[in-house]
């Protein structure tokens, strides 16, 4: 392997995967290995913070050792070990923090820390194409919606955030309420295919004329009531509902939450004259969006360019937080080896 190319081992523990990855000059790919836990969070309907921390402490060595093997590299030719350290649940944090420590301190390599959302905005950059600035960058997941100005990969402006419910979370509760499973938004995309998209008006909250802002508590609430009645008395009626009316339901929140999403990216790109869009996160794979985003970009003018992460590195994984470390390396943004894990960032 050429020694001229920087190396990076980065971990991404932050919520319900287990993530490690190679990733040689921030792009090229050596390996990445997931170990995903849907199959313990599953019956809970959601991510139990306690589960997830021990499913991660069994996983880490495993997944981090499958990912040097599959790099075929050996310690030597890693020059440095990235870990997202936060935003997410301190326990499952602490696991990935702790072990990238380890390693930083036993091979006397340098320690990045990272973002996670600023890693997800990363996976964007993975796309082909050049990145023209001004970007406006969103970043749509089960923990966060948030809309940024990037000027370059550590170089991001918060422009707004949801005020309550993340976009995914949204997806979440909403294929609680229709029964679909979990994680929720795979699932409403799936039995949104088969519906249509007008058949129920759910309301899109786009809060005051000029906020990037975001709220998605108000459409999880219309679908509560459309499935329970407006005096919310009444059983849930998805058991006795067609498979076609479940269907129109995900199919018409699905728009609703879609189309606040691309109006307030359009809002943000007016805002700060972008010429390049960015989209990243979990949500990011839903075809909907995508497709939705694509065609706002070609209809402005004049065009813009879309960013979007390959389907892969949508939700989490660590080929995002190697990938970022890189330009941190570049930069000599390096942690101390007291670095500690952040629920909020
Ligand atoms: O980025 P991610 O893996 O984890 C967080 O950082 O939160 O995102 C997970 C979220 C979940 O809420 C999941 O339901 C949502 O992303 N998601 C989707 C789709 N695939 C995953 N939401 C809508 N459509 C999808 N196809
Ligand atoms: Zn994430």
């Amino acid at each position: 392997m050429a020694k001229d190319s920087i190396i990076i081992l980065g971990i991404e523990t932050s919520c319900d995967e287990t993530a490690a990855a190679v990733v040689a000059d921030g792009r090229e790919v050596k390996s990445s290995v997931v170990a995903s836990q849907v199959e313990l969070h599953e019956k809970y309907g959601g991510v139990v913070p306690e589960i997830a921390s021990r499913a991660h402490i069994e996983q880490i060595y495993p997944v981090i050792t499958e990912a040097i093997e599959q790099a075929g590299v050996g310690k030597d030719d890693i020059d440095a070990v990235a870990v997202a350290n936060q935003p997410g649940l301190t326990i499952a944090l602490v696991v990935g923090v702790t072990a990238a420590k380890t390693l930083s301190f036993a091979w006397q390599k340098p320690l990045i820390a990272i973002n996670h959302l600023h890693a997800h905005l990363q996976s964007a950059m993975l796309a082909e194409g050049e990145l023209e600035l001004p970007a406006v960058a969103l970043i749509v997941s089960g923990g966060h919606t948030s809309l940024y100005d990037c000027e370059s990969p550590l170089d991001l402006k918060l422009l707004g955030s949801t005020i309550d419910d993340a976009a995914g979370e949204a997806f979440d509760k909403v294929a609680n309420i229709l029964k679909l499973g979990y994680p929720g938004g795979p699932a409403i995309e799936r039995a949104a295919a088969n519906g249509d998209p007008n058949a129920i008006e759910f309301p899109r909250s786009m809060l005051s004329k000029d906020s990037l802002d975001f709220s998605f508590s108000g459409v999880k609430t219309a679908v509560l009531y459309h499935c329970r009645g407006q005096d919310m008395k009444g059983e849930n009626r998805v058991d006795s509902m067609t498979d076609r009316e479940i269907s129109d339901i995900a199919a018409s929140f699905q728009a609703a939450v879609v189309d606040v999403l691309v109006k307030k990216t359009r809002r943000a790109v007016d805002r700060i004259g972008a010429k390049t869009i960015l989209l990243g996160g979990g949500v990011a794979a839903n075809t909907v969006l995508r497709s939705a985003l694509a065609k706002m970009c070609q209809a402005a003018k004049p065009p813009k360019k879309l960013l979007v992460a390959p389907k892969q590195y949508c939700t989490d994984n660590a080929v995002m937080v190697a990938s970022l470390a890189y330009y941190k390396y570049r930069a000599g943004l390096f942690a101390e080896l007291n670095l500690e894990p952040k629920a909020t960032g």
